[in-house]
């Protein structure tokens, strides 16, 4: 619910729990608990309240029992409980006020039984063989609500177009503006800014996780990851120079795969040198964006990676974003380069070196430090058609190749002394 980081994965979680005020109930509580064949040591002593506190800092089990007696407003608190309680987990609710109306709102707020005081074996074993059935049925709605998640690359054609300004913006418009549990991986491993950016230390998560693939899960990824918000945990490295790095990117892939678990979105900052390294990192991917800047070199490159991704990773919805851009004063013009990449540029974030200060000065991401700024709206439309992705959009179809431009465009000017940007990544493709 609101603690995206918790493992959704139902290894990292336990069968059952149970937080009972008094002895007597315990008593009779345990002994079916050891029947159904769970751990009887997660038979709490301890109500309502305990519940709340243990689950807001652990994995919430499969099916849980609260006791409601020493709670002076059940229904508030079972709210509470509803705030920490990962969605999917079954709640009986025990209690000694024997009121319909009590039990008809516990049962609308998501309840899935109420026992009433004192506990006889026979009916806490119904309602915990009744919770075990419903948990494992095969949930109707599964096929609508299962979680979608949207994994989203970042990689600049060259150092410094700005990617990981873009990396760090979108991962906190997703997580502060669209609430969407958000998880940032920042894979420029030795140099990564993604901590940097939003004024955190990206602690050892990463580099663990290279070091021992094995040890990742749900609960590594809790444990690892640098919260930035509500919403966005991040996971970023300033591995040491003298260190190179030593993975097979099994790491990576492994991260990813329990991202899609824990978290709605994905920002991956992809340094453009681990897409050779690591092809298998965009396999699940859905959105990359190519971050280029107004130059020949980041034009051939933009090329390049364009023709890399059409040819390894087509499930991919590959979109340009041209960052830095000034008017008048580009070794190339807009239409000349995207003439040469044969294909619109889907959004133009502009050069505006007094947002870079403000937002360093800040310690906030570029977006979020510069809202009133054009800058700052180009980055929030990138997000916005991102979450449009879910939906069945696609990003750029006002950006599709116009193949009559490159005939008719005179690349003269910018091509005259060096060969064609497009024929020279052809020749190399
Ligand atoms: N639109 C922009 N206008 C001005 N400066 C920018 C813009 N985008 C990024 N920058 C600055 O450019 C530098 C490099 O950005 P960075 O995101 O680290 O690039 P990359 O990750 O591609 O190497 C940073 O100092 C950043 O503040
Ligand atoms: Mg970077």
């Amino acid at each position: 619910m609101n603690a995206p980081w918790k493992p959704g994965a139902p290894g990292g979680r336990d069968a059952f729990a149970a937080y009972i005020c008094d002895d007597a109930a315990l008593d009779v509580l345990r002994p079916v608990v050891i029947e159904m064949g769970w751990q009887p040591e997660k038979c709490n002593k301890g109500g309502l309240r305990n519940a709340v506190q243990s689950l807001s800092i652990s994995a919430s089990p499969n099916i849980l029992m609260v006791d409601l007696s020493e709670s002076g407003d059940p229904l508030s608190d079972i709210n509470a409980l509803a705030e920490v309680c990962e969605p999917g987990t079954v709640v009986i609710a025990v209690g000694q006020v024997n009121d319909v109306r009590l039990y008809r709102d516990l049962v609308a707020s998501g309840i899935h039984d109420y026992l009433l005081k004192p506990l006889s074996p026979a009916q806490v074993r119904d309602a915990l063989v009744n919770a075990q059935a419903v948990f494992a049925a095969p949930k109707q709605h599964d096929a609508n609500t299962a979680k979608r998640h949207i994994s989203t690359a970042v990689i600049g054609t060259r150092g410094g177009v700005g990617a990981s300004t873009i990396a760090t913006s979108l991962a906190w418009l997703f997580s502060a503006d669209e609430k969407m549990p958000t998880a940032l991986l920042d894979l420029d491993v030795h140099f990564g800014t993604g901590a940097l950016a939003l004024d955190l230390e990206p602690g050892r998560g990463l580099t663990d996780a290279i070091e021992n693939p094995g040890r990742i899960d749900g609960l590594f990824i809790e444990r690892a990851m640098i919260r930035a918000n509500d919403n966005l945990a991040i996971l970023s490295a300033e591995a040491p120079m003298n260190s190179p790095l030593m993975t097979d990117g099994a790491a990576f892939v492994q991260l990813e795969e329990e991202f899609r678990q824990a978290f709605e979105m994905t920002v991956i900052d992809l340094p453009r040198n681990m897409l050779i390294n690591f092809p298998h990192l965009l396999a699940d991917v859905n959105v990359v964006l190519v971050v280029a800047e107004m130059t020949l070199a980041s034009a051939r490159d933009t090329i390049r990676i364009l023709s890399w991704l059409k040819t390894n990773a087509a499930h991919t919805q590959a979109i340009v974003v041209a960052n830095k851009v000034q008017s008048g004063v580009a070794e190339i013009s807009k239409s000349d380069f995207e003439a040469s990449i044969e294909r619109k540029i889907a959004f133009t974030v502009p050069y505006d070196v007094k947002a870079a200060t403000n937002a360093a000065k800040l310690g906030q991401t570029f977006a979020d430090a510069n809202r009133t700024t054009k800058a700052g709206a180009a980055i929030r439309d990138v997000a916005k058609s991102i979450m449009g992705v879910g939906e069945g959009e696609t990003i750029d179809d006002k950006a599709k190749p116009k193949s009559s431009l490159l005939g008719k465009i005179d690349l003269k000017g910018m091509l005259s002394k060096k060969p064609k940007p497009a024929d020279k990544a052809r020749e190399t493709a």
